[in-house]
This record gives structure tokens, C-alpha cells and sequence, in this order.
């Protein structure tokens, strides 16, 4: 009771709601720390303690993103590859800057740590990932971990100490890009056994396994101590990310911050059509068992069956397919796809992938293909944030005066995973035209200040509590 009238109290002291988009309001910016996150801040040079360097964060953005396997403004940076060890000796670089404890476990996860000064309390951590799919952009999971480093310099500087640790996380290979799974780094810190079990056989496209690929990157895995990975319940207090939005609502409706309630549950396949092949001009239609015209009849039917659904929030993508031996002048013999299906209703999105299923069993007969492989990489539930997470960054939002809106984040995040071992909550700014996972992705300078400054305050108040 006390506590919100104290609340109210101070979001009136505060007055302007604009208390910290502009730099310069030291005082009341300064006052409104006090208040809401329980600690004094420093009067240091009169600025305010929430002050972010937009320019230094934009600095390392674009430092992060010349990391690339593919020319600017295109971003690939790939698990394990040179550039991916180049940008994870960046991060840690920053982290001893800041003078964060550093650890690395056994799949590369990275883990900066400001202590607090209740050691054995769960930390508050957040993070998230800096791999990039395939000429992709400069923005996706970086801004979630260059913006947390400099959330935890905002309140360095500002002169703040935390009780619980607080803790920046540099997730391993959120993009399933390399070996084909997702979210490989924070599947395996929620105690993935299966993962765990799967990954001592897992082999990239090279045929280079996982074991070997870690190696090359200067992590020495034992298979059977990935298990050390895991984490325990207890480890962390909240987990809170900031992403960009990578879709068009936050921009197109003129607000600047989204607090995520719930993340979409995404499913990833892997299919094979075995046929005959052949030359394209000697055998006559009538003879051919054609493995890839089996895929793009399912390719149509995923898509025919996710509008099937009902739904707008049901979504299939075929963004893999293969075809051997890739001659113009060859029937495929055989054809691989990959599909990726979500939906924020778990059910449903089974129901699709067991339709897809059946059709692709179908084509297969009719078009006398065998279907060699039909395999479900991952069929992942949707995860809840946590209320307690989520009352914390609307604090903050009203706080910072921010407006913003409660929203599902369709894209997967690590928080996904997250959310089983720590209660979750994820912060989105918005992004240019919505644009990711292509090279016009943008987010300018204010938004994600607006972004720093509210995972500041929100680990801030949990670091606290
Ligand atoms: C993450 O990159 C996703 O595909 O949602
Ligand atoms: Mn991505
Ligand atoms: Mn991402």
C-alpha cells in the first residue's frame, strides 16, 4: 500500500512524463531512482544517473556487426565460425571493462557478473544472443546484450549497488543456422537432457560435428559434461531480455517500449523425398518420381493448411529446400526442406504439423517418392513472462515516463527457455518498418536508449527486492 501510494507520489514529483527522454533533467531523474528502485544515486556531475551512451552503444553496434561473413550492410555470423569467436572476444572484452566477473561453460554461453552484496540471493540476469542467420542485420540479440552491458555501466556510473548479482548473458547460438536447433545455448542452461544427449552426434552441413566445431572455437567438450551446462532453479531471481520488436506494431502505433507477456511456440522440421531421378529430357512424364515436385507440393500444403487454421497468428515457413543433384538437366532424386510453424496456440499449431504430416505421407504415395525422413527437430510450448517481471518493467515504463504496450513476441527468444529455470520477462523497442532477420533492420538511437533505460530500472528494482 505504502509503496504504490509512493509510487503514485513520485510519478507526480516526477511531473513531465518526459522525466528522462531528455538528458539533461538531472534532478528529477535522479529523484525518481531514489524512489522507485530504493537507492540514492550519485550526484556526480549533475547528469542524469540514467543516462545512456547512445553514441558508444551505436559505436559498438557497428564494430559488433563488421564481425561478418557477408558484405555490410549484411550481418552473417555463424556458431563457432571465426567471426563468432572474434564477436564472443569483443563481449568479454566489455564485460572486464565494466569490470563484470566473466565465466564461459562448456558450449561457449558467456556470463558477465556484477556482484551483489547478498551473494547467495538468485541474481537478476538478462541477455541475449550476437550470432546472425544469413545476411541478416546489425540488431537481432545484439541490442539485448551490447544495451545490457550498457544498462549495467547506466547504473555504474549512476552510482548504484546491487544487492542481488546482476548478471549479463551472452547466449550461444540462439539462431538454429549451424546445426539446425534453436536456441541451442539456453535449451541446454534449462536442462535439455535430450539436447544434451542429441549434441554428441550432431553434425553441421560439412559434416563437422558439434564436438568438433566447439573444439575449433576454443571450447573443449567432454560429451558427457554437457550436462555441467544446466542450471538450477534457484540461480536466478527474474530473467529479463531486450530485443528489438522484429515486427511492425510498436513502430506503426508510436510507442516506444512493448513488455512482452507471452512468447509463440515454434516448431522446426526436417523432411526427405527419395525418387528415381534421371534425365530431364529421356524420361517421359509419365516415368518420373520426381523428389522435387514432392516438395513443392509441400510446401503449398503448409501453407494451405496454416491459413486453414483460422488463425492469423498461425505462421509456416518453408526456408530450406534442397534439391540433388542440382543440375538443370537432372530430375531431383531426392529433395530436403525445412519448415518452421508457430502459433501463440500450441494446439493448433500441432494440428498443423500433424496435417502436414499426413500430407506429406500422401504425396509421397501419389507421387510414388519415398518419404525418407519426416523428423521433428523441436515443438517447443509457448512460455509465459512472469507477472512479477512484468509488473516490474510497467513500474519502470510509468517511471521513465514510456508509454507502452503489452504485446506477444512471435518470434522465439532465449527467454523461451529462460522461463523454465527463472520467472521471465521480455522488453521490445521498435524497429524499423518491423524489418529483421534482413540487413535493412534498424533501431535508432532514442529507442534503444529508451530500451537501456528500462532494463536499468526494472534490474535495478529486482536487484532489490
Ligand atoms: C529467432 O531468430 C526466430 O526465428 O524467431
Ligand atoms: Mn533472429
Ligand atoms: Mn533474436
Amino acid at each position: 500500500m505504502l509503496r504504490s501510494f509512493l509510487i503514485v507520489l513520485a510519478v507526480l514529483a516526477a511531473g513531465a512524463a518526459s522525466a528522462f527522454q531528455g538528458h539533461d533533467d538531472g534532478a528529477a531523474a535522479r529523484r525518481t531512482m531514489e524512489e522507485f528502485a530504493g537507492f540514492p544515486a550519485s550526484d556526480g556531475d549533475g547528469a542524469s544517473p540514467l543516462r545512456v551512451d547512445s553514441e558508444g552503444l551505436q559505436r559498438q553496434i557497428d564494430e559488433l556487426a563488421s564481425f561478418s561473413d557477408s558484405p555490410a550492410p549484411s550481418v552473417t555470423r555463424v556458431l563457432y565460425s571465426d567471426r563468432d569467436v572474434q564477436a564472443r572476444r569483443y563481449i568479454k572484452g566489455i564485460m572486464k571493462q565494466l569490470g563484470l566477473v566473466v565465466r564461459e561453460d562448456a558450449v561457449g554461453n558467456i556470463f558477465g557478473r556484477w556482484v551483489g552484496s547478498e551473494v547467495d540471493l538468485g541474481a537478476v540476469a538478462t541477455g541475449s544472443h550476437v550470432d546472425a542467420i544469413p545476411f541478416s542485420g546489425k540488431y537481432d540479440g545484439v541490442v539485448g546484450v551490447l544495451g545490457a552491458l550498457e544498462a549495467i555501466s547506466v547504473l555504474q556510473r549512476s552510482g548504484f549497488q546491487p544487492k542481488r548479482s546482476l548478471e549479463v548473458i551472452m547466449f550461444t547460438s540462439e539462431e538454429p543456422t549451424r546445426f539446425g536447433i534453436s536456441c541451442l545455448g539456453s535449451r541446454l542452461m534449462a536442462g535439455s537432457k535430450e539436447l544434451a544427449q542429441s549434441l554428441k552426434g550432431t553434425f553441421d552441413s560439412q559434416n563437422i560435428s558439434f564436438v568438433d566445431a566447439a573444439d575449433s572455437a576454443g571450447y573443449k567438450i567432454h560429451p558427457e559434461d554437457l550436462h555441467t551446462v544446466f542450471l538450477n532453479q534457484d540461480t536466478y531471481f527474474a530473467f529479463i531480455e531486450l530485443h528489438i520488436e522484429q515486427g511492425p506494431i510498436l513502430e506503426k502505433e508510436g510507442i516506444p517500449i512493448g513488455v512482452v507477456t507471452a512468447i509463440a511456440a515454434p516448431a522446426s522440421i526436417k523432411v526427405e523425398f527419395e525418387g528415381n531421378g534421371g534425365h530431364a529430357g529421356a524420361v517421359l512424364m509419365p516415368a518420373r518420381n520426381d523428389a522435387g515436385l514432392a516438395a513443392a507440393e509441400l510446401a503449398l500444403a503448409l501453407e494451405k493448411h496454416v491459413l486453414e487454421s483460422g488463425s492469423i497468428d498461425t505462421v509456416g515457413t518453408v526456408g530450406i529446400l534442397q534439391l540433388h543433384p542440382g543440375a538443370i538437366n537432372s530430375i531431383p532424386s531426392k529433395s530436403h526442406l525445412e519448415i518452421d510453424i508457430r502459433d501463440i496456440d500450441e494446439k493448433r499449431r500441432n494440428e498443423v504439423i500433424e496435417k502436414v504430416h499426413q500430407s506429406a505421407i500422401d504425396i509421397s504415395k501419389i507421387r510414388g517418392v519415398e518419404l525418407s525422413e519426416f523428423k521433428i527437430i523441436n515443438q517447443d510450448p509457448p512460455a509465459l513472462s512472469d507477472k512479477s517481471v512484468i509488473n516490474a518493467m510497467e513500474i519502470a515504463a510509468k517511471q521513465l515516463g514510456l508509454e507502452y504496450k503489452l504485446m506477444i513476441s512471435r518470434a522465439y527468444h532465449d527467454s523461451l527457455f529462460m522461463a523454465r529455470i527463472s520467472p521471465m520477462g521480455m522488453i521490445f523497442i521498435p524497429c524499423y518498418k518491423g524489418y529483421s532477420h534482413k540487413p535493412e533492420e534498424y533501431a535508432s538511437p532514442e529507442d534503444m536508449a529508451n530500451g537501456v533505460q528500462m532494463l536499468a530500472l526494472t534490474m535495478a528494482k529486482l536487484s532489490s527486492e
